[in-house]
């Protein structure tokens, strides 16, 4: 259990995030966004903005600064901004006013008279479904049936019990803490941007395309980044826009999206449907399950949830068949949101699982344990690691599950109807490539840097707990030197990889230092150690040791007069096609509902996961608790509304886009298994960012059902849909 190791910097203020980079001759960005959803702007009068005090330029469409399109998107759009008279989406960037302060440019801003033709946009995701059509990407349909099984439609007749139901969820805005900053300095031809990303490298390929120079010359410093979620994977305008204008102005460009920007300038969740069919025989076992999803997608760019890809992985089932279908809209990008596909796939798998249950007179949580699966359910290919059934046992034991009265509505307390529901969570492993550097210092510490983010998740914590292990020196003694464009490229922040790539490579990298040191040792004619075989020499709690020599590697760097000793190592993608991997674990929930008002409250939490091993249990928690609360938002509160006749977003603030609150939320009970990976990488550990919030919103429904009695299949679950 160890604490951040940047905890007290965060909660003293002594963390510098992006924005709190106050350069000498700092100008501000204040970004203009459009009031229509679709159409071309016809004129934009910038006469009185230019003149307003303080305003030091004013970017438009029609006098733009240049910017190259991009080759691929990242998750974001593939048009930089300003460089047509275009509108796409209501909200979307189309000027850049420059002042002296802040406010200066947000009111000039407002002075800007712009003249649209605008066209009427398709916004309403529910009017689209009917004409739903084929993704831009990825195959329209993935199948598995049973040798003789002519279609999945055969096989859910032939089962002796099916269920089908359509399950929905609005679009969702990330919403993170930190708003999207970006300050631009130029010393030269060379940039530096102080940015809040969930990789540097991104932006580092963003800026050299966007603004046609070398990567080289671009410098992307990102220590701390206060909340991601995938919103800051894709670069958005507001980064080569205050590039641009910086290098323009001749000065530092500081430009910060305000939160009503932080809707539309950048990415959000798409919304989804699914329409989810499973057969089963009356022993539960299930025979055929048939998942028809469909994602909002923005006209602007390709990104979209395969919503239905997770019945590929998750219970066995001789015949499996999941579709793809987008609905496009003139809406702002869609993006990854926390679990892209899984949060939404799951609510809509774990609810008919349940109502699967229902239908059969079973346990549900039993009618999970009946189909987990030890290998890939669609490919039969092996799982690495799994141990879903002992979460499941744990979980029940912790919870009180055999208490449960499956009769919706059976357990009142005063005015409240007491519901507990469980659902499986889940996330899948990955191991990619990643280069990390260590730097033993005559000090007696340790630099470990790579260009990883930490978004809050703890990562700058886990490369300190695995490097401080592996020189057996304290954890204190390590400085993480994360979110540095000179660095060696770690892994970006994103897709629950961060340990499982970059931890790997952190042991490798204190491997290859230590190694270095001794080298060192016996080579440097002033070593104690000179002439011995390296073999003999040992490093081992901070120190190197040969028979009844044994001197700490910081007092003999300064002995030798050697300000420190470094080793870089690349730790391998994983390679591994014989075997599945993928984390999972168990959610289990109590929810009051008050039985005039409807309102819906969580009052008991409990998840149980593996994992694989657990770096840092502390760091670890939170991100687990953090995934649960979100799910819980997810279920309960989070509803971007999007107005269909004219395409804006309604509720583009904080107060009117809910989300949990300390009050919504009960004490979370969080239970890891700690079961190595070690198919995986040497070190075991999977990944946990997305996992907590996978699963989260089926538990919270599925409580609701067994409160009340009634199913809601449509996200988020608010108590007027609990008072119809
Ligand atoms: Mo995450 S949605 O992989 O940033």
């Amino acid at each position: 259990m160890t604490d951040r190791v940047d905890g007290r910097l965060k909660v003293t203020g002594g963390a510098a995030y992006a924005a709190d980079n106050r350069l000498d001759r700092l100008a501000y960005g204040y970004i203009v966004t459009s009031t229509v959803a679709r159409g071309t702007i016809v004129s934009m009068d910038t006469a009185a903005a230019s003149k307003a005090p303080g305003v030091l330029a004013v970017y438009t469409p029609f006098e733009p600064l240049k910017l190259y399109r991009y080759t691929k998107e990242q998750n974001d759009e593939l048009t930089p901004p300003l460089q047509d008279a275009n509108v796409r989406y209501f909200g979307q960037a189309i000027g850049l006013v420059v002042a002296e302060t802040f406010e200066q440019a947000r009111d000039a801003a407002a002075l800007i008279q712009v003249r649209y033709d605008a066209r009427t946009p398709a916004a309403s995701f529910r009017d689209g479904l009917a004409s739903a059509t084929d993704p831009p990407s990825g195959s329209p349909v993935s199948e598995v049936l049973a040798p003789g099984v002519g279609s999945i439609d055969d096989a859910l007749h032939a089962s002796e019990v099916t269920i089908s139901a359509t399950y929905t969820a609005s679009m969702q805005n990330h919403n993170a803490m930190e708003p999207h900053p970006t300050v631009a300095a130029w010393d030269g031809d060379h940039v530096t941007l102080y940015t809040a990303t969930q990789g540097v490298v991104l932006v580092v390929d963003r800026i050299a395309e966007a603004l046609g120079i070398d990567k080289a010359k671009i410098h992307v410093r990102n220590p701390y980044v206060g909340g991601g979620f995938g919103n800051k994977w894709g670069i958005w305008a507001h980064t080569p826009l205050t590039a641009a204008a910086a290098r323009a102005q001749g000065r530092p460009v500081k430009t910060v999206l305000t939160r009503e920007q932080t809707f539309t300038v950048v990415g959000h969740r798409p919304a989804s449907q699914q329409t989810v069919s499973l057969g089963a025989r009356k022993d539960g076992t299930l025979t055929a399950i048939k998942n028809d999803g469909v994602s909002s997608k923005s006209a602007s760019n390709g990104f979209y949830e395969p919503v239905a890809n997770l019945c590929l992985s998750m219970y066995a089932s001789p015949n499996i068949h999941v579709s793809r279908k987008v609905v496009t809209l003139d809406v702002p990008v869609t993006t990854i949101m926390r679990a892209p596909q899984e949060a939404n796939g799951s609510f809509a798998l774990e609810s008919a699982m349940d109502e699967l249950a229902v239908k059969l007179g079973m346990d549900p949580l039993e009618l999970r344990r009946r189909n987990d699966s030890p290998v890939v359910p669609s490919s039969g290919v092996p799982w690495s690691s799994k141990h879903l059934d002992e979460c499941y046992r744990i979980g029940a034991e912790r919870f009180g599950w055999s208490r449960r009265n499956p009769a919706p509505g059976a357990v009142t307390d005063g005015d409240q109807l007491v519901g507990l529901g469980m659902a499986t969570a889940t996330y899948g492993a990955s191991r990619a490539q990643a280069s990390i550097k260590v730097r033993l210092l005559a000090d007696g510490t340790a630099v470990v840097s790579g260009t990883g983010a930490d978004l809050g998740t703890g990562q700058s914590t886990v490369w300190a707990i695995l490097a401080a292990e592996a020189l057996g020196i304290p954890v204190g003694r390590i400085r993480p030197d994360l979110g540095d464009s000179a660095a060696p490229v770690a892994a970006n922040a994103g897709g629950s990889g961060s340990t499982s790539t970059n931890g790997p490579a952190v042991q490798l990298a204190t491997d290859a230092a230590k190694t270095a040191m001794i080298t060192l040792a016996v080579q440097d004619e002033r070593s104690p150690f000179h002439g011995m075989a390296a073999g003999d020499v040992r490093f081992e709690d901070g120190r190197l040791t040969a028979g009844n020599l044994s001197v700490p590697f910081g007092s003999l760097l300064t002995s030798l007069d050697v300000p420190g000793v470094e080793a870089t190592a690349t730790s391998p993608k994983n390679g591994d096609k014989a075997h599945g991997f993928r984390s999972f674990g168990a959610h289990f929930c109590e929810v009051r509902v008050n039985a005039w008002t409807g309102e819906p409250r969580v009052s008991r939490w409990l998840t149980v996961l593996d994992a694989g091993r657990i770096v840092n249990e502390k760091t670890a928690h939170n991100q687990i608790v953090g995934g649960v609360v979100m799910g819980i938002g997810h279920a309960l509160l989070e509803e971007t509304r999007l107005e269909p006749a004219t395409g804006r977003i309604a509720n583009a603030d904080l107060a009117s886009y809910l989300v949990p609150v300390n009050a919504d939320i009960p004490p979370i009970d969080v239970h890891f298994l700690d079961y190595p990976d070690t198919l995986l990488s040497p070190l075991g550990a999977r990944g946990i960012g997305e996992f907590g919030i996978v699963g989260a919103a089926g538990a919270v429904a599925n409580a609701v059902y067994n409160a009340t009695g009634k199913r809601i299949r449509d996200l988020p679950i608010t108590l007027e849909k609990l008072l119809t």
